[in-house]
């Protein structure tokens, strides 16, 4: 009997990841009987362009994609009551909510996270991963606003509700990699550049990768329950990445010049209040004012089985050779789809 799961931000990073992680165990999770799920993909539309090209990227039939707003109760209440009439409940909930941008109002984040834990304790799952994010330390939780405020609160909440019952497990994943992926990627590293002291360094993970170690937890969720997992594959400064960068495609990491860099930052408060957060959450790392950090992320290390997540240099040599693979499997089905007909079929006049 197959596992059912619902996944929130399933057209998203994280959501993408892990039903790629579930349904195809890439190494280094390795798919076993006890990883048969059956995926319950949330969207707030199933035939916006994500949904399709979920769809599309993922044909199978252990997924369903179903439609609910967490901002709407009962179109999540629906999805709860169908799968327990269904298949008996939901086994596991992974909840990643979206972010509401720089310096936005994070009040709907807070009660989006609230509203599916108390229905995974309402409806006895027996998974529950809440996906925040990497923060400074127990003394700076005063500090956190907006979308931090939000996200430890749902962590909190999350805790007390584990005392009635509720099986969490939470993930706190460090700044993505791909966050310096394309035109905007090249305006965070130009800020990231200019912003940072050059020796302040940043935990990064692949959103992939958040993949892998959800798909681990729910693998082992009686060893991690109630554990909060902090996914970093490394701390480096600016320079550092700059040169795995260099080194994995031969090319400089794409940056705006310092001249556009600083006046953005000059403009934009919360950039600023980014940086001096990045800056804060190096300082209590290297200060040892954050002692739990280094078992978090050996547990999130840990979960991944055969390897440690993929450094940044490891993660731009992994995307190459997919895209690659890609680009060659494409070309291939384009020789073939023509008319059918090979150049061997041509040249030998077989049909
Ligand atoms: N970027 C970083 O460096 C970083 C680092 C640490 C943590 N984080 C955290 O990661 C989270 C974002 O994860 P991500 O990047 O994987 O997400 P994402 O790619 O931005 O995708 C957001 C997802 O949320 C869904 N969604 C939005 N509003 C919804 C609603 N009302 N009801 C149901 N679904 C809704 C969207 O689905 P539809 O549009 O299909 O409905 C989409 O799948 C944020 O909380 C962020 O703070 C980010």
């Amino acid at each position: 009997m197959r596992r059912p799961i619902l996944i929130t931000g399933s057209t998203g990073k994280q959501g993408r990841a892990l039903i790629r992680a579930l349904l195809h165990g890439l190494p280094p999770i390795m798919p076993s009987a006890e990883d048969e799920y059956r995926i319950y993909a949330l969207t707030r539309s199933s035939s916006s362009a994500a949904a399709k090209a979920l769809r599309e990227s993922e044909n199978e039939e252990r997924l369903q994609i179903v439609e609910g707003d967490l901002d709407d109760r009962e179109s999540i209440v629906r999805i709860f009551e169908r799968v327990s009439g269904e298949e008996g409940g939901f086994w596991g909930v992974y909840c990643v909510l979206e972010f509401p941008g720089l310096g936005a109002d994070a009040t709907g984040e807070e009660r989006r996270g609230k509203l599916l834990a108390d229905l995974a304790l309402k409806y006895k799952v027996q998974a529950y991963i809440y996906s925040s994010a990497m923060r400074s330390g127990p003394e700076h939780e005063d500090t956190l606003i907006l979308s931090g405020r939000a996200k430890a609160n749902v962590e909190n909440y999350c805790m007390v509700l584990g005392e009635k019952g509720l099986p969490w497990t939470i993930l706190r994943p460090g700044f993505f990699m791909e966050n310096f992926d394309d035109f905007l990627g090249s305006i965070a590293v130009g800020v990231l550049k200019s912003g940072l002291k050059k020796e302040t360094t940043i935990g990064i993970v692949a959103s992939e990768d958040i993949g892998y170690v959800a798909a681990g937890v729910f693998r082992h969720h009686e060893m991690y329950r109630q554990k909060i997992l902090t996914l970093v594959s490394e701390f480096a400064t600016m320079t550092q990445l700059e040169d795995s960068y260099q080194r994995a495609l031969g090319k400089p990491l794409p940056s705006v010049p310092a001249a556009v860099a600083w006046p953005i930052m000059k403009m934009n408060k919360m950039i600023r209040w980014l940086i001096n957060d990045l800056e804060k959450s190096h300082r209590a790392r290297v200060e040892g004012e954050y002692p739990q950090l280094e078992n978090e992320v050996s547990l999130a290390n840990e979960v991944f089985e055969i390897r440690m997540m993929r450094t940044y240099y490891d993660w731009l040599r992994t995307r190459k050779r997919q895209r690659r693979m890609e680009r060659l499997g494409e070309s291939r089905s384009r020789k073939a789809k023509w008319n059918q007909l090979s150049l061997g079929k041509l040249l030998t006049g077989r049909a």
